[in-house]
């Protein structure tokens, strides 16, 4: 899998982990959710301070890499799942906390992620999203990769505010 070959993504999201791992201060109780978990490079960087990650995924290629990572690493606390938003939740726990980084702009309909994210959290429980900021396609040059050309953090976020409920 070529997403592992570029150094920078790896890095990018050693990044995003410690900063969510700083920002949200897991205790190690947690059940977390990686949404577009890829190759799982979030889940790892996470996976020692929290208790067990569900790392879904809508791609099948980048969970088998993932699978084959955690093999390797001897990691049991990483579940890859083959899920995205729209389908049923009904084989999913609820989290106490969702994370997900560089997927949302991949995902259409941010409203619907916002209402099943919320849907799937425990009272109490924490989203955080790190992601492309808006770029006018200068990240994804390709037509058809992604659905929006990056995303406005401040109207994520009132998306992920209406749709609490
Ligand atoms: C840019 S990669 C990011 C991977 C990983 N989170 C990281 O930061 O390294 C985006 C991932 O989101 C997945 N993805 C895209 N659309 C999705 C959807 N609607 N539901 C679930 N996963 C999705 C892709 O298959 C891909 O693995």
């Amino acid at each position: 899998m070529i997403w592992d070959k570029d150094p920078g993504r790896v890095q990018m999201a050693k990044t995003i982990a410690d900063a969510m791992k700083n920002a949200l201060a897991p205790d190690g109780t947690e059940l977390v959710m990686d949404y577009g978990t890829g190759t799982g490079n979030l889940a790892l960087g996470i996976a020692p301070y929290v208790r067990r990650i569900i790392a879904v995924d809508s791609a099948k290629g980048m969970l088998l890499v993932l699978k084959e990572k955690l093999v390797t690493v001897g990691i049991t606390t990483i579940e890859p799942r083959e899920w995205s938003i729209g389908q049923d939740t009904a084989d999913l726990p609820v989290f106490d906390l969702i994370v997900s980084s560089m997927t949302m702009h991949h995902v259409r309909d941010t409203a619907a992620a916002a209402r099943t994210f919320h849907q799937l959290l425990q009272p109490g429980g924490r989203i955080a999203i790190a992601d492309l900021d808006s770029d006018n396609g200068e990240f994804h040059k390709a037509p058809g990769i992604a659905e929006h050309n990056g995303i406005d953090r401040k109207d994520l976020q009132q998306v992920f505010l209406e749709s609490r409920v």
